[in-house]
This record gives structure tokens, sequence and C-alpha cells, in this order.
């Protein structure tokens, strides 16, 4: 059995800043059930919030986190990011991340929805492809770092002892070689991501299949929040292809979000109009398009600095160019898109779950920093943060493990698998994919999650049949799992906050709260 001082699961921002930091006490192994750049950091176009100008102050960037997450917030975790991140910033320097400057030579800030001040970083709209670059490097450069590619985690082991349980590595598929494998470790750090493909439309690739908050919850860690799922207002509407994010750093540089004539609207529902905070923006622009029952809405580009604009944001510009938009003339067809989990793995400020040696950090976990919403441009600062903090407070766990806790063979081989069983999970999965667009999306009602609560169940039972270990199905039961946990942390919460509106229960929030509440 491979036995390791600490074993991290996911190797985004925050698995890779974890390794780094963890490779400094003991010998790590990173798993990636994919490709190890296969992640949601990659694909971050947005950058990182942090508090770099002298107008700025950490205390106007927390007040701002608490306002977007609508005061559900753990205000120690706001505190501590908003103190934090400007080291983060700083760490990725060093490591050679390329982030924007101006003439003068300083970072280029920019402004992004719910932020009361310019203080987002940015590398172009590749931001996370380059902080994942430079993660990897590192991290390859390491000689205590072990990344395992095409390796998912099944399940944590658990040592128990006197009623305690403990975390003591984890049983992992090598996807490579068919083979169940056993590894042992000192401590297990989370870093999973979220769970973008319970939806029909995400921003998240294939691989966000909430993993590790199933794991967690399998173990017995506590969960938090899980009702406050975030929904990306702008994502290009093209029906039928993979959504494709177009950041809200392009709202931020002058992007106006309009009516199909070209009429602004933000305004009526939120005093920062089309830089509202996120629920805000989504729940207003589903308003707009079932009460003109429209399938999108627009982003006017036209009035913008048009060159200005293809430098910033090379990659949005070339996609909406191969699609035949011209945004000089054109407006942008954008619609709302799952894009992220604000609840999770239950964690302190240390990363620490609920469960003894278990640790989570990024999307995986709730520290408490996002609350009901998460600010823009804040998960990376997050992950990179918690993640450091976590392997710091691991190293508590190195001592190595009894001799035979675990039986000697513990590789086992696997039979292959026909295609047949892979091709029932897909369809059980886009059903589920449509069940929670429906009824568990942007708007909610009691009756509707109850409806989709009953269907989930019967998604679930018929999945129990399928007995094998096939990535496909084991992702399944973890999106099947994360479902029945989200619809009823729904139909728990009673009342609308944040990211989490219910029809039948007007917002005590004063900006959207109004027109909503009159109006859905
Ligand atoms: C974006 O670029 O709009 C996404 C950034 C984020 O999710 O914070």
């Amino acid at each position: 059995m491979a036995r390791y001082d600490c074993l991290i699961i996911g190797s985004g921002v925050a698995g890779l800043s974890a390794a780094l930091q963890a490779a400094s006490w003991g010998k790590v192994a990173v798993l990636c059930k994919a490709e190890a750049a296969c992640t949601n950091t990659n694909l971050a176009q947005g950058g990182l919030a942090a508090v770099l100008s002298p107008e700025d102050s950490p205390a106007r960037h927390a007040a701002d986190t608490l306002a977007a997450g609508s005061w559900h917030n753990n205000q120690a975790v706001v505190k501590l990011l908003a103190q934090e991140a400007p080291h983060c910033i700083q760490a990725l320097l060093r490591l050679g991340v390329p982030f924007d400057t101006d003439e003068q030579g300083r970072l280029a800030l920019g402004l992004e929805g719910g932020h009361s001040h310019s203080r987002i970083v940015h590398a172009r709209d590749q931001t996370g492809f380059h902080i994942q670059q430079k993660l990897l490097e590192a991290v390859k450069q390491s000689p205590n770092i072990e990344l395992l590619e095409y390796h998912m985690a099944v399940e944590l082991l658990l040592e128990r002892r006197e009623e305690k349980s403990r975390c003591v590595g984890a049983k992992v598929l090598d996807l490579v070689n068919n083979r169940l494998k056993t590894m042992g470790s000192g401590a297990v750090i989370l870093a999973s991501g979220g769970a973008g493909q319970l939806y029909q439309h995400t921003t998240n690739p294939a691989v966000a299949t909430g993993d590790g908050i199933a794991l967690a919850y399998h173990a017995g860690a506590e969960l938090a929040d899980l009702e406050f799922i975030q929904f990306h207002p702008t994502t290009l509407y093209d029906p039928g292809k993979a959504a494709f994010l177009i950041s809200e750093a392009v709202r931020g540089f002058g992007a106006e979000l309009v009516l199909p004539g070209g009429t602004p609207f933000m305004h009526q529902y939120h005093r920062r109009g089309s830089l509202a905070p996120r629920d805000v923006v989504a729940q207003a622009m589903h308003h707009e398009m079932q009460h003109l029952q429209l399938p999108c809405l627009f982003l006017d580009l036209r009035h913008l600095p048009q060159a200005q604009f293809a430098e910033k944001f090379p990659t949005i510009a070339q996609k909406l160019q191969e699609r035949g938009i011209d945004v000089r003339s054109d407006l942008v067809p954008v619609v709302p898109a799952a894009h992220y989990m604000c609840g999770g793995v239950k964690t302190d400020l240390w990363g620490q779950s609920t469960l003894a040696g278990l640790y989570a950090c990024g999307e995986c976990a709730c520290t408490g920093l996002h609350g009901a919403n998460r600010l823009a441009s804040s998960s990376l600062p997050e992950g990179w943060v918690m993640g450091r903090r976590a392997a710091e407070h691991a190293a508590m766990w190195r001592q190595p493990l009894v001799n035979n806790l675990f039986p000697a063979s513990a590789e086992v081989a696997l039979a292959l698998q026909e295609g047949e069983v892979a091709a029932t999970a897909l369809a059980v999965k886009q059903q589920l994919q449509k069940l929670m667009w429906q009824w568990v999306g942007i708007v909610r009602s009691g009756e509707g999650l109850i409806h989709c609560q009953q269907q989930v169940e019967d998604l679930y039972r018929q999945a129990e049949n399928f007995s094998t270990c096939l990535p496909e199905v084991l992702e399944l039961k973890n999106l099947l799992t994360l479902a029945k946990l989200v619809i009823q942390a729904c139909i728990d919460r009673k009342e609308s906050l944040g990211g989490h509106y219910l029809k039948s229960a007007p917002f005590a929030r004063p900006a959207c709260t109004t027109v909503l509440s009159q109006l859905i």
C-alpha cells in the first residue's frame, strides 16, 4: 500500500498551493481524475480580488464581500481573505504569473460586480490558465510531490478509535491501469472543486461532479450552505453548444446588459446596474426573460474602445468572431449558467472539516467566505490562501499510520466494463441536469423542489443498480448524492437569501427585492 504524509484530491489552485506548502514538511500525492490541468481554475477568465491601491482598504473589500453574500458570511474568514489576498498576488507574481500592468508598470486593477473599488488583477482573459501553468511547473519540480493523473478517489478511509473517526487515506481508482488502490496518508486534503455538472447549463468542465463533497458526506463530515448555487449572468447564448463564459470583467470594462432593442434594464434592480452582485443580476435576467418570453438577453459592447477590448479580452474576442458576432455592430446574446457552489464541506479557518485528519479548500469547501453569494474574483485567492493554510495545519497529522490498518493486498484489478452501463449513466445524468435546471435553478418554488426531490429519488434508485466502478457511474452517484443534499437544503431554507431565491418568499434585501417580488 502506498503511504503519504498528505494526500491531496484535486489539482486546481487550492490543491496545487496546498501541495507546495505540504511538500515543505512531508511526502505528498496529488490525485487528479483527468489531466492535471483539467480544472475550473484553468478555465477562469476572471481574476483575483485584492486590495492593492492606497485608496482602497481591506475593510472596504470585506464590506463588499459581506454585502454580496447577504451577510450570511463568516466575518472572521472574510477579514482573513481581505488581508491575505495581496500576499497571494505577490506569491503568484514570484512564480511568474504574467498579470496585466498599466503604462506605469503597476498592476492594472479592473472592476467587477459587487466591488466598490477597482481591485481585480488579471492576466488578460486567461488568468486561471496562467496560474494553473505556473503552479503545475512548481509542483513538477518538487521532489516531495507525486502528481497522479487519471486517479479518482472513490472512498475515504477511516480509522475508528473509541467512537472517534479519523480520515487516514483513500481508496483510489487508477483509471490508466484499471486498478483499485489503497492509499494511506497522515492527512487528506479535499480540493476537488464544485459540482456545476448538476445543471444542464454550466460554465464548469465535465470533471466538476462534486466528488469530494460526496466523499466527505459519506465519511460523516458536516456540509453547509448547499442551497447557495451561484449562476453566472453572462454565458454566450448558443443553443446546443457548450457554455462559453463572457467574463464579468467585460462588464467592468463598460459593457451593459440590455433588452433586445438595446435598452439597459439593470438599474431598475440595483444601483450598480450591470455590475450588481451576481445573484441580483442573474435573478433580474431570469425575470426579464420570463416576462418578455425571451430565450436570452444581450450584452452591449458597441460603445467600447474596440482595439482595447480585443487586447484585454483576446480569447473572448476571438470566440465571438468565430461565432459570427461583430461586437462593433451586434449585441452579444447571453444567458445565465450554473457557475459556483458557495456551500460544501464545512471548515474552520484552517480548512479543517468536522472529521479529524480531513481538510477541504477551494470550491468543495464551505469556509463561510462567500455567504449566500460569492463576490466576483474571490475564488482564486480563496483557493490559494486556504489551500496553504490547510496544508500548514495538516502537518500535525504527519506521524506514520499503524502498520496493519489495511489489508496487504490492497491493489485489486478490476474487470473492464461494457459501454452500455456508461451510456445509461449518461442518460440518467442528463435527466438529472434537466431536472435541476428546471426546479433548482435561479428561481425556485416549494412545490417544484418537492417534485424534483421525488424525481431525483427515482434516478438515485436506478443508479444504485449500477454495480460497477466505471468513473462515469461513480461520478453519477456523486452527483445524485449531492443533488439530494442540495434539494433538501433548499427545502429547509424557507426564506430567499442570496443565490437561493424562492418565488413565494420575498427578499429582505432592499435593492432587487421590490422589483422582483412585485414582478415574478
Ligand atoms: C468571470 O470572469 O466573470 C468569472 C470570475 C469569477 O467567477 O469570479
